[in-house]
Parts: C-alpha cells; sequence; structure tokens
C-alpha cells in the first residue's frame, strides 16, 4: 500500500511517498481503508520537529519509527475485522482519530475497536467527515467538557476561522452562549456565517482592550496569554489554551484559587466526542468548512500551505474511492 513517511524533520520536501506492506488486524482491531485524511497545524509542527521539548515525545535527532507516518484524523471504509470485533462490520463507514498512534496517511490504518472510532455521518463525504474528526471534537472537549459553557454566558473564540475554531464558534452557540469570534479580515463574513453574535477583527482591534468581559475566552491558535487576557475574563471566567506548554503549570495554580483561572487538558479518547459531532452533523447543526483538498501525492504542497498559518477550517487529502 502507499504511505506518506518521514525519516528527517524538516521542510515539507521530507514527506516521501512509499510502499509498505498493509497493517494486519488483531483480535480487537479494525483495519479501515482510509478515502480521506488531513493535513493539521499539530502535525506540520511534528513535521518540522516543534516544539524542540515536544521531541522528548516524538523523536529528539528524527522522528520514532512510530512517528514517521503522520496523519491524525480519517474516514474510510472498514476493510476488515478481528475475530474479536463487535462493533463494526466490513463495509461500514467509519471517521476517526489515530492521536499519536498517526498513521492515516496511508491507504490503510489499522484502529482498536473500543479507540477514538465512529461510524461517520450519513450526510457527508468521506473528505467531509475526515475534516470533522480533531477541530471538532478538541472544541467540543475544551467548551462543553473543560470550560463546562453555560446558556447565557459569553464566549470569545480567538482563531475563530481555524479548524478547533470554526467548530468553536458553532459548538459555543448550541451550548447556549453569546459568541464573539476573532479573526483575520477575510473570514469576518465566513464567522458571522457560523454564528457568532460579534466578530472582531484581529488586524484592527484588539479584544483585550475594548473593556468587555467574557466568561470564557478559548484562544484555540495560541495567539494571547493568560495574563493579557485576565482584565476581560469575568471574577470566575476562565481562559482555555489549546496550545502551549507554559500553560500547563497555570492550570495547576490557578485551579486552586476560586477566581480567574487557566482550563487546559487533551482530548484522547474522542469515542463520545465523534458520536456527538456526528448527531449534531446528520441535524444539519454543525457545519464543516474545507479550505483546500490535495491528492495524497501532493502532500507536500498542502503541508506548505498549512505551514502559513492561515489556513481557513481544514485540509483535506484524498487518496481514492472505497471499494
Ligand atoms: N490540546 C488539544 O487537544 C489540541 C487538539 C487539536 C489542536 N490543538 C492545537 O490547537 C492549535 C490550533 O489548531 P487549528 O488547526 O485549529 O489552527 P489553524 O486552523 O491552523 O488556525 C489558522 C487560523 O488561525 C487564524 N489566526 C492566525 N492568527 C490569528 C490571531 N492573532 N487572531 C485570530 N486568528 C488568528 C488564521 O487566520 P488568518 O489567516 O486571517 O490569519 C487562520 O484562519 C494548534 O496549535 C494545535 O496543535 C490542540
Amino acid at each position: 500500500m502507499r504511505a506518506i513517511e518521514h525519516t528527517a524533520y524538516g521542510s515539507p520536501d521530507v514527506l516521501r511517498l512509499t510502499e509498505v506492506d498493509p497493517p494486519v488486524p488483531g483480535h480487537r482491531d479494525v483495519l479501515v481503508k482510509v478515502v480521506a485524511t488531513t493535513v493539521t497545524s499539530a502535525e506540520c509542527a511534528m513535521r518540522r520537529g516543534e516544539p524542540r521539548w515536544g521531541r522528548v515525545v516524538i523523536g529528539f535527532t528524527r522522528p520514532r519509527r512510530r512517528m514517521r507516518r503522520l496523519g491524525m484524523e480519517l474516514a474510510g471504509e472498514v476493510a476488515a475485522v478481528g475475530a474479536g470485533v463487535t462493533r463494526f462490520r466490513p463495509g461500514d463507514r467509519v471517521f476517526g482519530f489515530t492521536g499519536f498512534g498517526l498513521g492515516a496517511y496511508a491507504d490503510y490504518k489499522c484502529m482498536p475497536e473500543l479507540g477514538s472510532l465512529a461510524v461517520m455521518p450519513a450526510n457527508t463525504t468521506f473528505e467531509q467527515a475526515a475534516a470533522a474528526v480533531d477541530g471538532a471534537t478538541t472544541a467540543l472537549f475544551f467548551l462543553r467538557d473543560q470550560a463546562r459553557v453555560r446558556p447565557g454566558q459569553r464566549v470569545l473564540v480567538v482563531g475563530a476561522s481555524g479548524s478547533v475554531g470554526t467548530y468553536a464558534v458553532q459548538l459555543a452557540k448550541h451550548l447556549g452562549a453569546h459568541v464573539t469570534g476573532v479573526c483575520g479580515t477575510r473570514n469576518t463574513a465566513l464567522v458571522a456565517e457560523l454564528g457568532a453574535d460579534h466578530v472582531i477583527d484581529y488586524t484592527e482591534a484588539d479584544f483585550t482592550a475594548n473593556g468587555e468581559r467574557y466568561d470564557v475566552v478559548f484562544d484555540t491558535v495560541g495567539r494571547s496569554s493568560f495574563s493579557a487576557c485576565r482584565p476581560s475574563l469575568t471574577p470566575r471566567g476562565c481562559y482555555v489554551p489549546t496550545t502551549g506548554l507554559h500553560n500547563v503549570p497555570l492550570v495547576w495554580l490557578t485551579g486552586l484559587s476560586r477566581g480567574r483561572r487557566v482550563v487546559g487538558g487533551m482530548s484522547v479518547h474522542k469515542g463520545e466526542l465523534l458520536a456527538y459531532v456526528r448527531d449534531l452533523i446528520e441535524q444539519d447543526r454543525l457545519r464543516i468548512v474545507i479550505d483546500r483538498t490535495y491528492p495524497l501525492e501532493r502532500i507536500a504542497d498542502a503541508h506548505r500551505y498549512v505551514d502559513t498559518g492561515h489556513k481557513t477550517g481544514n485540509v483535506v487529502i484524498t487518496l481514492g474511492g472505497a471499494s
């Protein structure tokens, strides 16, 4: 089967198309014929070997063997199942998250039956389903489970035009919040269409200086800090970053107080989150924003584009039709 691998950190040119043996599903594994995957900002950072401290996990001087095939999000068709699998059958159309197991940049990927895998929405293409995995479940995890957004609260989303951000705007509305989206000039109309009550163009205004107070500031792109956002939070408000090692001690420290706090975490087990997202999509209550789509052979171009930091929503990679 085809697989994209990299054995060194660097520019998108380190990505190589290779031929490898397809994986064989174990007793409780599901073998997925990958039809679509994506290029996320996180994967581009992993390809570059950034942040440097992350190399403790991904490999100090070059990617560890199991980190050489990127691809966190997938949608495809179940090709085979292990003897002990009861939840999936060959032919099921599924979407899922490989996490640090990575490996979706390939024609086939084995997923544990009880991992982050679910039947995909009935009303989407494989390309759309692949783009509805990490951004949507991450936004849901932080807003619903970590910040515990309640109806009537005021939520501000920084990076409202990104993958996590486009879903965050819609999910915060779904949870009953009043939503302010922060994005660049070319995406202000999109963010309003997604349901934001108010949109701030970051090239023209600084939300930390507008005198407004928010119950939740959700920075999906790491462009702000707790100290800068503190005055913009209500007395019991929370700052929710998706990235930044420096935020980890702040989560512990501020968690001890009853005042403004930093809320963090990582959504790793996504089974229930995927099912929730699927239901919203099937009810036409969650829109999937796809910026560009590339075939597997042009994955380096997709990485070059995501490296700019200016994608809108999601960038999808297609691998070819299901059987
Ligand atoms: N903790 C977790 O579980 C978890 C899970 C998933 C992702 N993440 C992390 O979350 C981060 C976001 O990922 P993503 O894929 O959603 O990002 P993304 O799609 O790459 O974000 C790009 C968007 O950010 C906008 N942007 C750039 N600078 C901005 C600013 N100063 N203010 C407002 N918007 C700005 C850009 O708009 P313009 O083009 O107009 O500049 C662009 O549309 C990544 O670092 C990823 O590693 C964490």
